[in-house]
């Protein structure tokens, strides 16, 4: 299958295991988690890594000695649960020569298939949903009796909200907070609904406290997350907008970001929310889907390609320097030349920062496999892709080149990859800053940095002595 790989932020990190984890390693027994997805099963996955320190358990970047390897996996396209069937091969490898080793399940997959991941793999020991990590000490126990453990009842009410996440292969600097848990959106192409249950939001003051907690151990950016954080609402009283100012609140100094946005459900009420506080950053991921209305209607996405276009021209008046980035599918059911004509004129239109582009995956049980058929031919879908992450590809530089000669806000997370002698960080807009290192600065700081070149995905600069 051919995709485009991509830095989205449901799969930035795919296929890497967390580093760097100072959980100390009890006497007893050690741990090995892997992740695949959005980042609100990353985030899933240090609260699971939460509650198993609680149980003694420590953590091991090495799953051939650990005594508990975990896989909290995705479903969003086939290719990530094939992904996920490789990975338990190698697991199960490894089992053969440590017969107590336990080999669990974990997420979206874990809640699609159910108990069907113990017949038809017999490679898992464990099968735990999104919703039952709390059972997780009780299943391993039973699991290590010799009975394969079930857990995958969805839940109304869990949002983990008094767990503290274990912070996994983090830089210090950055984190991610969940807001709420669910989807109730029903988007024809996505499985999130079925693997994920209903939508609920966490009570405000638990998500407070983890921010200001964040922040007083040296954290200077929390990125909000849920499917669909603008339908946050807690009590009948606190609105996404509300909340976000009270994160905000917390310290000038600790940038807030949030994802994801759905096209509509964002108000003016939160445009206004973002504008008034600097640091609030001024970068919204929008997901459009695709550009034509017809298509829209088929997905399920409840607006139009105008409706779309008219909610990026109000940001851009309430915000005129705000980034926008956005997820497109291209080849759902039934989509013609016209309608990827349509989705193309629709991106230079916007002129998207960042997009994450993908091909249509069909998922099993969801409105589009039971309603529509899966009609358009692979190499459609794999040409079509191709145009879609060209024409983004220049949009993106060109937008990149815009930047040079300007000045920026940069929150600096680390070394750059390619080079120690260099910080990278981010700006506002959410776009990744490489410029030299000088004293006086350090992770966790914000520096002013004049932009002197770019490449497609990094803008390089200079810091300004202040
Ligand atoms: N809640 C977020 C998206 C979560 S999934 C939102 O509403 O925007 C992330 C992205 O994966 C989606 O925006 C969509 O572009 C893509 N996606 C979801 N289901 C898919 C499928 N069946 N095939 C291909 N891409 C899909
Ligand atoms: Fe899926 Fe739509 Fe919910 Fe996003 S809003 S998780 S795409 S159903
Ligand atoms: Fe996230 Fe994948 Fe589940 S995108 S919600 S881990 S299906």
């Amino acid at each position: 299958m051919f995709e485009i790989p991509t830095k989205n932020i449901d799969e930035r990190r795919q296929g890497e295991a967390f580093e760097g984890v100072q959980i100390p390693v009890a006497a007893g027994k050690r741990f090995y988690i892997e992740s695949y997805g959005c980042q609100m099963n990353f985030n899933d996955s240090e609260i699971v890594a939460s509650i198993l320190q609680q149980q003694g358990y420590g953590a091991t970047v090495n799953y051939t000695e650990a005594d508990l390897v975990l896989i909290n996996t995705c479903s969003i396209r086939e290719k990530a649960e094939q992904t996920v069937r490789n990975r338990l091969q190698a697991f199960n490898t490894v089992k053969k020569e440590h017969p107590g080793m336990l080999i669990g399940v974990l997420g979206c997959m874990a809640e699609r298939l159910k108990a069907r991941l113990l017949e038809e793999e017999k490679l898992v020991d464990l099968v735990i949903g999104p919703d039952a990590y709390r059972t997780l000490p009780a299943l391993v126990e039973e699991a290590g009796g010799g009975q394969k453990a079930v857990n995958v009842l969805l839940s109304r009410e869990e949002t983990y909200a008094d767990i503290s996440p274990v912070r996994l292969d983090s830089n210090g600097v950055t984190a991610f907070v969940s807001i709420m848990r669910g989807c109730n959106n029903m988007c024809s192409f996505c499985v999130v609904p079925f693997t994920r249950g209903r939508e609920r939001s966490r009570d405000p003051e638990s998500i407070i406290r983890e921010c200001r907690e964040l922040f007083d151990r040296g954290y200077r950016e929390v990125t909000l997350l849920g499917q669909n954080v603008d339908s946050y609402y807690w009590d009948g009283t606190l609105t996404f907008a509300g909340l976000l100012a009270r994160v905000a609140e917390i310290d000038p100094l600790l940038r807030v970001r949030f994802s994801t946005s759905h096209p509509k459900d964002i108000t003016d009420e939160v445009l206004h929310t973002m504008a008034q506080y600097g640091n609030i950053c001024k970068y919204i991921h929008l997901p459009v889907q695709s550009g034509s209305t017809r298509i829209l209607q088929l997905m399920n996405r409840t607006y139009t390609r105008e409706w779309y276009l008219a909610k990026i021209k109000r940001i851009r008046e309430i915000m005129p320097d705000c980034g926008i980035s956005t997820d497109i599918i291209t080849g759902f059911c039934t989509e013609t030349e016209e309608d990827h004509r349509e989705t193309l004129s629709l991106m230079k239109t916007v002129g998207y920062d960042l997009a994450y582009m993908f091909f249509y995956s069909e998922r099993p049980g969801t409105l589009a496999a039971r309603r529509y058929a899966d009609d358009i031919p692979e190499e459609v879908k794999k040409s079509r892709l191709a145009e879609i992450v060209e024409l983004h590809r220049q949009r993106a530089l060109e937008k990149m080149q815009q930047e040079i000669g300007k000045t920026c806000l940069v929150l600096i997370e680390g070394d750059s990859k390619r080079s120690a002698g260099d910080w990278c960080g981010r700006n506002d807009q959410n776009r990744m800053v490489v410029f030299p290192k000088a004293e006086g600065t350090g992770k966790g700081t914000y520096v002013q940095v004049k932009i002197t070149g770019c490449t497609g995905a990094t803008l390089i600069g200079e810091m300004i002595k202040a």
